[in-house]
């Protein structure tokens, strides 16, 4: 796999996987081959706070959560440590992340941990570099992308990325409205272009 974009949204067909779809088309432009994911079709049981990451002396290598694969999680941890590129595509509910992706997220603290304690499996990813795409039904916040951008930038920095400034589109609400919005759809292929060329 050379890209993996999430897409986030809980609404089938909306403007987040319309966002997924065009990052996906500029990553083929470019000469990329991308694998959208998406976050609603995984079952992802919560963490459960119960500590088990904690104590690396009770395991070794990645299997650091009490739920191992229980779920779906892993299948969609995996590109994060093999892809060349990482990109994300979501809507913002109550100023934040989507309790889906959220939930994922979550369970990532187990990476946390494991970069934490400079496991060699996490401390040795290459460094490369996130993006993000958040599109949001407000015309107007200050403050509208800042929740989504801080916990993306924070979860992906455990494998070594680093989340560029995230595309933030606003005043857009039902399905379609990205497509009417002037410039954002070149703007979106633009990032997957970028996203793929910036690694070749
Ligand atoms: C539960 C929920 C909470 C939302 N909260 C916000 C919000 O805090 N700010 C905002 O601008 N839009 C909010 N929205 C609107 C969505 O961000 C907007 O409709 C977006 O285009 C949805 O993306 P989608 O078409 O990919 O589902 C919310 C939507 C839902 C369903």
């Amino acid at each position: 796999m050379d890209a993996v974009i999430y897409a986030g949204s809980h609404r089938k067909g909306g403007n987040t996987d319309r966002a997924a779809e065009l990052l996906a088309r500029g990553i083929r432009e470019a000469g990329g081959t991308p694998v959208i994911k998406t976050v609603r079709e995984a079952i992802i049981l919560p963490c459960l706070a119960c500590g088990f990451c904690d104590d690396a002396s009770d395991y070794e290598g990645p299997e650091r959560c009490v739920l191992g694969h229980n779920d779906q999680a892993w299948s969609l941890f995996e590109p994060l440590f093999t892809a060349r590129t990482v990109l994300f595509a979501s809507p913002i509910y109550f100023y934040h992340l989507p309790s889906m992706l959220k939930t994922w997220i979550d369970r990532g603290q187990q990476f946390w941990r494991a970069w934490n304690d400079q496991e060699p499996w996490m401390a040795d990813l290459p460094a490369r570099t996130a993006h993000a795409v958040l599109v949001a039904g407000r015309p107007s916040g200050d403050k509208l992308f800042e929740g989504a951008r801080l916990t993306l930038s924070y979860f992906v920095r455990n494998f070594n990325l680093t989340l560029a400034e995230p595309l933030g589109v606003m005043g857009v609400d039902h399905p379609g409205d990205l497509v009417r919005k002037n410039g954002f759809e070149n703007e979106i292929l633009e990032m997957g272009r970028r996203a793929w060329t910036e690694v070749s």
